[in-house]
């Protein structure tokens, strides 16, 4: 509650200071375990300007040739705390850290580092999570609401909003990524020797997982029901609830940058937007209307026809190849198909990932749900045939969301927003009951406690 309020008195603040208010809320995701943990950010905002401004911007302008693409050795920036008492372990994963770090900054250019918080711990011990199969999860730390050139507001992973060098600067979080790693796990390292039958790669495990962090990330997901019922875009007016009884308002589901370039493929002859149904699905309710409570919000959109919609979603989510990435500037032969063969629908697995059969055994293996036991990063690359870790497609995938490459060295980039002015803030209004009085027939809840956005997992199914 105490950071709800600093954010409105802050937010207030800005508009009376600067009438050019150009930040939707961003978010803050400091667990990738707990997704749901996410909360609005108390900083967000803008850094303070120069004084000058007209001056300043032209002296920007002609800097922009001049910036100089970071060393791969200096990209990345870890934090990395250790959590097992075995030091020569400690120093192994935070050598592997360095290794994928340089392996992405070989292939992006990079001009902002990326901080990455990462930590390798125990996760039964310090996360509960004790069946093993979690080998790795990780999310951008922070997103920022930019404007895409579709006249949408979606949610940047910091990493790659800093990228963009964007003026006035957005307040930064500490890091762009957030990620943990599974110390239980039988893990290979570099320099162990020959990878054992039930061993994984930690190099390949931390360069999956900062892929996730750099944006390779879907806001749809399963977010109401245990069972797979709704697939929708991230429901951000539900954050702050904690009952289901808490007035809310409506804001309407929001999309990540991944979003906007994927694609519907149930209709082979004509694929559609994913953003056209998240309109769809948002027009149930018109934007800004107050709900006396979640549970009334949830029952009206349940029978509302735009549910149709998003259950027949979360069919296609379970169907093979029924979603796509669609990268800029190729032909719809070279959509990249993502994880739709799950069922039921898995999240955390489901759609945030490439399709595992198109791409067990392909150049473009990295983004799969689930790490290959017994083969190490260079192994798997010789075995698919692939030239380098991050393949052709993955590339393209980068470069589509605004990560310049020597081949791509203008990449698309979305601009700041100040659609915040007109849609309202995500915060409850009013009071939360404590009154315990469960409504009836609830077909739809929200999980308040979903697991595991983004995880590499170490089952290995058979596909
Ligand atoms: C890094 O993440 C961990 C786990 O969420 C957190 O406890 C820690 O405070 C973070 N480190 C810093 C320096 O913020
Ligand atoms: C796509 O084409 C445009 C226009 O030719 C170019 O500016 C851009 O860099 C290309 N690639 C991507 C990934 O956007
Ligand atoms: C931002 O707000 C200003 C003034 O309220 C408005 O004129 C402008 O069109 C808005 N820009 C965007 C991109 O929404
Ligand atoms: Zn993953």
């Amino acid at each position: 509650m105490k950071t709800s309020v600093s954010f409105i008195l802050l937010f207030l603040l800005s508009i009376s200071i600067d009438s050019i208010i150009v930040d939707a809320e961003c978010w803050e995701r400091p667990n990738p375990l707990k997704p749901f943990e996410k909360k609005i950010s108390s900083v967000c905002g803008l850094q303070k300007k120069t004084k000058g401004k007209l001056t300043a911007d032209v002296g920007k302008e002609s800097q922009k040739d001049e910036i100089n693409s970071l060393a791969a050795k200096e990209a990345f920036k870890f934090d990395f705390s250790c959590g097992v008492p075995d030091k020569v372990l400690c120093t192994k994963a935070e050598n592997a850290f360095k290794a994928a770090g340089e392996i992405i900054a070989n292939v992006i250019i990079l001009v902002t580092p990326i901080t990455v918080n990462a930590t390798f711990t125990d996760f039964c011990k310090a996360l509960n999570e004790c069946d093993g199969t979690i080998l790795g999860a990780a999310s951008a730390a922070r997103t920022i609401p930019l404007l895409d050139d579709d006249k949408v507001v979606r949610q940047y992973p910091q990493a790659l909003a800093k990228q963009f060098l964007l003026d006035p600067t957005p307040k930064w979080g500490p890091f762009d990524i957030q990620a943990f790693f599974n110390a239980q796990a039988d893990l290979f390292f570099k320099g162990d020797g020959v990878i054992k039958k039930n061993q994984f790669d930690f190099e390949y495990i931390i360069l999956h997982e900062l892929i996730h962090g750099l944006g390779f990330a879907s806001a749809w997901n399963n977010y109401f029901s245990e069972q797979p019922v709704a697939l929708t875009p991230d429901p951000n007016f539900l954050e702050s609830i904690t009952d289901l009884n808490q007035p809310v308002k409506f804001t309407g589901f929001e999309e990540t940058a991944f979003d906007k370039y994927m694609i519907n493929t149930r209709d082979k002859g004509a694929p559609k937007r994913m953003t056209e149904f998240t309109n769809e699905i948002n027009s149930f309710a018109e934007i800004g209307t107050d709900f006396p409570s979640v549970q009334a919000l949830l029952n009206t959109f349940a029978d509302s026809k735009q549910f149709q919609t998003s259950s027949q979603l979360i069919l296609d989510g379970q169907t093979p190849k029924t979603m796509a990435f669609q990268p800029r500037n190729v032909s719809s032969n070279d959509m990249v198909f993502l994880e739709t063969n799950l069922k039921p629908f898995r999240v955390g697995s489901s759609i945030s990932h490439v399709d595992i059969k198109s791409f067990n055994n392909d150049p473009d293996f990295l983004e799969v749900f689930n790490a290959k036991p017994g083969q190490t990063l260079e192994q798997v690359l010789k075995a698919t045939g692939g030239k380098y870790p991050i393949g052709p497609k993955l590339k393209s995938v980068l470069e589509t969301l605004g990560y310049a490459t020597k081949e791509n060295p203008n990449p698309y980039r979305p601009t700041l927003s100040n659609d915040s002015m007109s849609t309202p803030s995500n915060l409850p209004i009013g009071k939360a009951t404590n009154d315990q009085s469960t409504s009836s027939a609830t077909s739809l809840t929200f999980s308040f406690n979903i697991l595991s956005l983004l995880v590499i997992l170490a089952a290995t199914l058979s596909f």
